[in-house]
């Protein structure tokens, strides 16, 4: 298959390119598009061959379900049902932005979208280009992040054609995806309700909304062994071709780690990555050294992450030495990706 690639400009969406998007998932195919977070591949929500397309083209396992994505608040009435006043609540502070709500699911939603969970995953991007193709495409659009399973997630239209190209119909390009870290999944068909996925909308945004949040424990323990709540968890994930390790502790002592540890790497003959921030960057001397950003800036380390993990695969490193980042707000999401990245690598120092 022939994956056609069309530039978006947000100045001016075309909306002819939109509405040929939006006539390829009516009639059952994947299309790629941007939103604030990562980019998405979409499928018609509500056709279960269209989600069956999707699986097939990550490589995903089929009992993680998939997000379906809206771009009206009444829609969601169509198919969820109960939905309790803090999820209202959360939707009136948070929609249209990158959070996803768990809810539970109307029959209309079919069994394949969810994984054959009682559940659905729902979310309304604030990205113009996710909204108009969500309205093109009759209102329901499920959508995985558009990278192949296990690979970091996708911020780039270039970065879905090296996964997804000749695998699916269209990849509409709006440029980088400003958050670069996936939504914040909360349950709300628990209460208290219950953080599955850190992301932008943090859990002091969320108190501060609903009162209480709890987290899911195998978030904050991954190795506990204890099964995550949302299927897509558990999965090794976001993970460059090397082996990467995280360097915990205080700056200095992590930085003359990482200078040690790829100094014997290089010895032995390896090609060593080094994620670095602005502040630090000047003093690895040797290494493929990569800046997220400047570490005041958390919007900077997260709208970088998933680049930085891919352009290692580019450059063929071996094995990658990181920093570690600050937990709370931002921070929280950022090392959940990374430590997910590391398959829980970390050396304290
Ligand atoms: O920012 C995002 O959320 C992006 C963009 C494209 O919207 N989408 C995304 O989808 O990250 P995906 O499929 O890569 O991750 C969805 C996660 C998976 O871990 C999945 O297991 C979980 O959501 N999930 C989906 N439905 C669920 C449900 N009913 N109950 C619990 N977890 C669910
Ligand atoms: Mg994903």
């Amino acid at each position: 298959m022939e994956t056609q690639i069309r530039k978006l400009s947000y100045d001016r969406i075309d909306e002819e390119v939109i509405k040929e998007a939006g006539e390829i998932l009516k009639k059952g195919g994947l299309v790629a598009f941007p939103t604030e977070t990562v980019y998405g591949l979409g499928g018609d929500a509500l056709n279960p061959a269209s989600s069956g397309k999707i699986y097939a083209a990550k490589g995903r396992p089929s009992d993680n379900p998939l997000i379906v994505h809206i771009a009206k608040r009444e829609d969601l009435d169509r198919i969820a049902e109960d939905v309790p006043e803090k999820a209202r609540r959360l939707m009136n502070a948070f929609w249209p932005g990158p959070l996803t709500l768990i809810l539970k699911k109307k029959p209309l939603v079919p069994d394949k979208t969810t994984g054959g969970l009682p559940t659905v995953a729902v979310r309304m991007p604030s990205d113009r280009i996710a909204a108009g193709l969500i309205l093109a495409a009759g209102g329901f659009v499920a959508a995985p992040s558009a990278n192949v399973s296990g690979r970091p997630s996708t911020t780039t239209a270039s970065h879905v054609a090296e996964d997804l190209g000749g695998k699916i119909e269209m990849i509409l390009d709006g440029g980088q995806a400003v958050i670069g870290l996936e939504s914040t999944i909360v349950d709300v068909s628990v209460d208290p309700p219950m953080i599955l996925r850190p992301g932008a909308v943090t859990k002091s945004m969320l108190e501060g909304e609903i009162g209480k949040v709890e987290t899911d424990k195998a978030i904050i323990a991954p190795d506990s062994g204890i099964r995550p709540k949302a299927p897509g968890m558990k999965y090794r994930h976001y993970a460059p071709r090397a082996s990467l390790m995280v360097v915990e502790g205080e700056q200095e002592a992590v930085i003359s780690a990482i200078r040690r540890l790829a100094g014997e790497a290089r010895q032995a003959g390896k090609k060593v990555g080094i994620i670095a921030t602005d502040e630090t960057a000047s003093r690895y001397p040797e290494g493929l050294v990569q800046s997220l950003g400047a570490r005041s800036r958390e919007e900077e380390i997260s709208a970088h992450l998933f680049e930085v993990l891919r352009r290692f695969d580019d450059m063929e490193a071996d094995c990658i030495y990181s920093e570690a980042f600050q937990e709370g707000e931002m921070g929280t999401a950022i090392m959940n990706r990374l430590l997910k990245a590391a398959g829980h690598q970390v050396l304290n120092v």
